[in-house]
């Protein structure tokens, strides 16, 4: 596996791939890899002949007060994960090579409406330094598919809705969410919570799970259901942001007689922000 740095190797390298009839798969990571990011990679290798994966932690996509400066960088344990996952090409780019004319001048993309609401209302900006960074990824890859998990949910509404507003050859393919154990979502900002948060840290899941199993059962008053997941996250020591039950297609608020559902939520555990969601298919009427 090859690491490059700049835009002209990247460009060589997928170049040549593709004189060898190879199809291209892409997958985008901002590093600290974890076997959530390697599935990505393992499922773009079964579905491509040569796999892209990248490593950039953009600085578009942090709001003021947010991770940007300690967010974990751990390359040469990131390579061998990558390496391992079947990935052929790694590109790692600087700040400059992805912003060669700075970021205040740089055009941005903004998808309206799945960008609106839930992580989108309480980091402003954030899915559309996202959107503009997978752009710029897209269109330095050129890649025939691309692999995005089902953990960052709206995230992943966010790139399908690009990719079809702006005719973007690529095919976008969602990966389940790999969760430790005991339930906890995989993340790289696990590794800032301590031991006591970290075993505080799967009641966001519970609560899902809590909710899921209540509309299986036919519960519908969504307020009560959402109120009594907070108030527990609450006892545990969360500061909740969000919990809400949507349309898992369109991202609008469940509708009383949606079928295709998914419970979204983000709290705060100390000073570690968490997200987690989970789709629940309720059986056809
Ligand atoms: P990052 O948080 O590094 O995530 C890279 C990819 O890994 C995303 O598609 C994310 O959904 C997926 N992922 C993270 N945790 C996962 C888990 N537990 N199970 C399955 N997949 C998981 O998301 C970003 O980076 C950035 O916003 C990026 C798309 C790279 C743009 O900068």
């Amino acid at each position: 596996m090859n690491t490059v740095k700049t835009l002209r190797e990247l460009r060589a390298a997928v170049a040549q791939a593709r004189a060898e009839g190879k199809q291209i798969g892409f997958v985008p990571t901002m590093g600290n890899l974890h076997a959530g990011h390697v599935s990505l990679v393992e499922i773009a290798s079964q579905r491509a002949d040569f796999v892209v994966a990248s490593i950039f932690v953009n600085p578009l996509q942090f709001g003021a007060g947010e991770d940007l400066d300690n967010y974990p960088r751990t390359l040469v344990a990131d390579q061998e994960k990558l390496f391992a996952a079947g990935c052929h090409l790694l590109f790692h780019p600087d700040v400059t090579e992805m912003y060669p004319h700075g970021m205040d001048s740089q055009t941005r993309v903004t998808v309206q409406g799945v960008s609106e609401g839930l992580c989108g209302a309480s980091r402003p900006g954030h899915f559309e330094g996202v959107a503009t960074v997978v752009t710029k990824l897209f269109h330095m890859v050129q890649p025939d598919l691309a692999v995005f998990g089902e953990k960052d949910y709206q995230q992943l509404a966010v790139i399908r809705t690009l990719v079809r507003d702006l005719n973007m050859p690529i095919q976008i393919i969602g990966a389940p969410t790999q969760r430790a154990e005991d339930g906890l979502a995989l993340s790289s900002r696990n590794g800032y919570l301590s031991a006591e948060q970290r075993a505080t840290a799967p009641v966001l899941y519970r609560g899902l799970q809590g909710i899921a199993d209540e509309l299986k059962r036919g519960a519908r008053d969504y307020a009560r259901l959402i109120e009594h997941a907070q108030a527990q996250q609450r006892e545990a020591g969360f500061v909740p942001d969000y919990l809400e039950i949507r349309n898992a297609i369109s991202l609008r608020p469940a509708a009383i007689d949606d079928r295709h559902l998914v419970v979204l939520t983000a709290a705060q555990l100390g000073k570690t922000r968490l997200i987690d969601n989970l789709v629940v298919e309720l059986p056809g009427q």
